[in-house]
């Protein structure tokens, strides 16, 4: 049985925390969160993740998993390994801000009591590796051995379990070879691929492989513009690409961009770390700037479909998290288009299954409702904002009964085109050619697509 610290118990320390006390290791949990940990130890969690209340119940109750706030706790002689997973937000000038990475590099430094590897899970910029390893041995009050390593997470929100449990590969870096195969040992009961390279080229992979899904997202949202002009289905279009394997179905959803805790600030990070190579990032810039388009467009689409004007109009948002199956609203697309028809003069009110007490505080101007029928009643508009599972079989004939005009914005082409305008609505998805040309009834199996 080996011991572990995890440092922040978010979306991604959570999760660590409780797979790894699952895999059969004793797991300490900090965070500096005294309202979390207590939480925790009520058996609350502090985020809606997919069968994360039921895993950390089972560890919990086995003894392998406990809270705490304070790292006295958190390291002992028999802690081996230590892993940061605190944020990293993007700072004024888009680079990554790494103040919570160095308190607790300094206080994981302070607290050690024997030979201890500390293991990078926070998404950071290339070089704070060795930084951290500079942070940890100036501020320790005697020298004790240890080693950084670089293991960047690669889960996604609302399937952070399975991915955990089952990734595509561990990437580990480190200049101490040693230390990387202890932490891949670790990782053998996952039987992924793993990766072992130094702490620089570890962290780069992170954030290509981030950059790269916006890429991708990015692009798909421009062939949807240039397929709404043309009178082409991005949706069939996707469709039709992702058959070839050198593409792939994922990551190509026409919508309203990414958002969320991740791809945002990782493109801007990037970026921000070539320039200061003198590098010119131009494909990322591309990519920052196309996204930076669809929530305005989407504002302005329903602007068109209401004849123009949006005031005294009152619009429903199914939807509000940044993606289903979870609760996190950083940088949900839903908070700019409330804003967007709030200012161009309508009435916003939202409804989503389980994000509406974050995302209330964060959209002071949005009323919240209880269920989608709710939302329908009264309304000259719906805009779908994020696919939620419960959105795509709704009894839209008594939705559009409820409704003062029968308007319906599809931001993530959830619905038929031709069949909504069949059962009486006025419809658009995004880039679905749907001037009349309606879809060409091509044929396809639904593809196992993913948002980010
Ligand atoms: N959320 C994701 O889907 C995801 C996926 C892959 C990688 N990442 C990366 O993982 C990192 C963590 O992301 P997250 O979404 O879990 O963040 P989060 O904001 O949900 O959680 C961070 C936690 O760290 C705690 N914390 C901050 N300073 C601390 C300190 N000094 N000591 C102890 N705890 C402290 C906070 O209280 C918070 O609970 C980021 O770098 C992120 O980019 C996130």
């Amino acid at each position: 049985m080996k011991q572990i610290t995890v440092v922040g118990v978010g979306y991604v320390g959570l999760v660590t925390a409780a797979a790894f006390s699952d895999l059969g290791n004793r797991v300490v949990a900090l965070d500096i969160s005294e309202e979390k940990i207590e939480g925790l130890r009520r058996g609350e969690m502090p985020i809606y993740e997919p069968g994360l209340e039921e895993l950390v119940r089972r560890n919990v109750e086995a003894g392998r998993l406990t809270f705490t706030t304070t790292y006295e706790e958190a390291l002992d002689e028999d802690s081996e390994f230590a892993f940061i997973c605190v944020g990293t937000p993007s700072g004024v000038d888009g680079e990554a801000d790494l103040k919570y990475v160095e308190a607790s590099a300094k206080s994981i430094a302070e607290h050690m009591q024997a030979p201890l590897i500390v293991i990078n899970k926070s998404t950071v910029p290339v070089g704070t590796g060795d930084w951290v390893a500079g942070i940890i041995k100036a501020s320790q009050p005697k020298p004790i051995d240890f080693s950084v390593v670089s293991c960047p997470e690669f889960l996604r929100e609302g399937s952070a379990i399975p991915d955990f449990m089952r990734p595509h590969r561990t990437v580990l870096g480190s200049m101490d070879r040693e230390a990387a195969d202890k932490v891949a040992q670790l990782h053998l009961p996952l039987r992924a691929p793993i990766v072992i390279t130094n702490l620089r080229t570890a962290e780069m992979i992170k954030y290509a492989s981030n950059a790269f899904l916006a890429t991708k997202i990015s692009f798909i949202n421009e062939i949807a513009n240039i397929c709404e002009a043309l009178g082409a289905d991005v949706k069939e279009v996707a469709a039709g690409m992702g058959f070839d394997d050198r593409i792939g179905p994922h990551f190509l959803n026409a919508g309203l961009g990414y958002g969320g805790s991740c791809f945002p600030k990782d493109v801007k990070a990037l970026a921000f770390m070539a320039e200061e190579m003198g590098i010119e990032p131009t494909i990322l810039n591309s990519v920052m700037s196309t996204n930076e388009t669809r929530r305005p467009l989407v504002v302005e689409r329903v602007k068109e479909m209401l004849g123009g004007d949006l005031s005294g109009k009152t619009i429903g948002l199914l939807g509000l998290a940044f993606k289903p199956n979870t609760d996190d609203m950083r940088d949900a697309p839903s908070v700019d288009i409330a804003e967007g028809l709030i200012a161009g003069g309508a009435t916003v009110r939202g409804y989503d299954p389980v994000s509406m007490e974050v995302a209330s505080p964060m959209m002071p101007g949005v009323e919240m409702v209880d269920n989608p029928y709710d939302l329908a009643k009264g309304s000259d508009a719906l805009v779908v904002a994020t696919e939620w599972n419960e959105f795509k079989n709704l009894d839209l004939e008594s939705i559009k009964a409820s409704m003062k005009q029968p308007v319906i914005f599809d931001g993530r082409n959830i619905y038929d085109p031709d069949k909504m305008q069949m059962d009486g609505f006025v419809y658009r998805g995004l880039g679905r050619g749907y001037n009349g040309n309606g879809s060409n009834g091509m044929t396809i199996q639904e593809q196992d697509v993913e948002t980010a």
